[in-house]
């Protein structure tokens, strides 16, 4: 036998990338809620870092001090809450100022390579459902199963729009589209890890799928997948 037929299994993944307000976090909480797996939002991890760059005036631009920030963070999650020193900041970093900041520091490669153990942790029995925009092409590149989950933009600033409103955020439909353009364009272009189906990623385009209609997909290519 070879060493890697006694190497021990590393619990199962299912990666979901896109574009942002495209519905990854509400499909992957579903999809792990289903399967009774964890699950990871390292978007939240981009939006503390910048949420932290904002309140201590640390640039955006200076990866070395933002890097440093990152190293320090750990953040509970419980639930709908996230604790950060003992600070509920799950509402705090969903304002859009925070999610800019996030896109910003995100392109910073030390600060990058420091977070990577930290969502690596998240992988625990029986399985993680993880979203973002590196699942599967640098986080977990042996995940079980890809997808790369998107929509139109007019239907992504539409979902933005209501969730923030939903949140007691005041926002303009118009802006949103222009931020979310920005966002996409900055996360696709960035030299690290930039946003781009992950090989073999399954696409789905939820623009005129339901949440149900969506979730269903994924459980089912998950269900139809080649077993390791
Ligand atoms: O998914 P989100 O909108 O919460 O992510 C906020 C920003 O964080 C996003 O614009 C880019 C960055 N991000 C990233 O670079 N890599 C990830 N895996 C997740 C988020």
């Amino acid at each position: 036998m070879t060493d890697a037929a006694h190497a021990p299994q590393l619990p199962q993944v299912i990666a979901i990338d896109g574009p942002t307000a495209s519905g990854k976090g509400t499909i992957a909480q579903r999809v792990a809620a289903v399967l009774g797996w964890h699950y990871l939002d390292s978007g939240a991890l981009y939006r503390i870092v910048g949420l932290l760059a904002l309140r201590e005036a640390v640039s955006l631009d200076d990866g070395l001090a933002l890097s440093q920030l990152a190293g320090q963070i750990e953040p509970v999650f419980q639930g709908e809450r996230i604790l950060l020193g003992g600070e509920d900041i799950a509402l705090a970093i969903r304002a859009e100022q925070v999610g800019t900041a996030a896109s910003r520091v995100a392109v910073h490669p030390p600060l990058r390579a420091v977070l990577v153990e930290l969502q690596r942790r998240f992988r625990r029995s029986p399985g993680l459902v993880a979203d973002g925009r590196d699942m599967g092409t640098v986080i977990f590149p042996d995940a079980d199963l890809k997808v790369f989950l998107t929509a139109s933009a007019a239907s992504r600033a539409q979902r933005r729009y209501k969730q923030l409103i939903e949140k007691g955020f005041s926002a303009k439909l118009t802006d949103l589209l222009r931020d979310l353009e920005e966002r996409d364009a900055r996360d696709s272009a960035r030299a690290v890890a930039p946003l781009k189906p992950a090989e073999g990623a399954l696409v789905l385009d939820s623009t005129h799928l339901s949440i149900e209609q969506t979730v269903e997909a994924v459980l089912e290519a998950y269900r139809r997948r080649d077993p390791r």
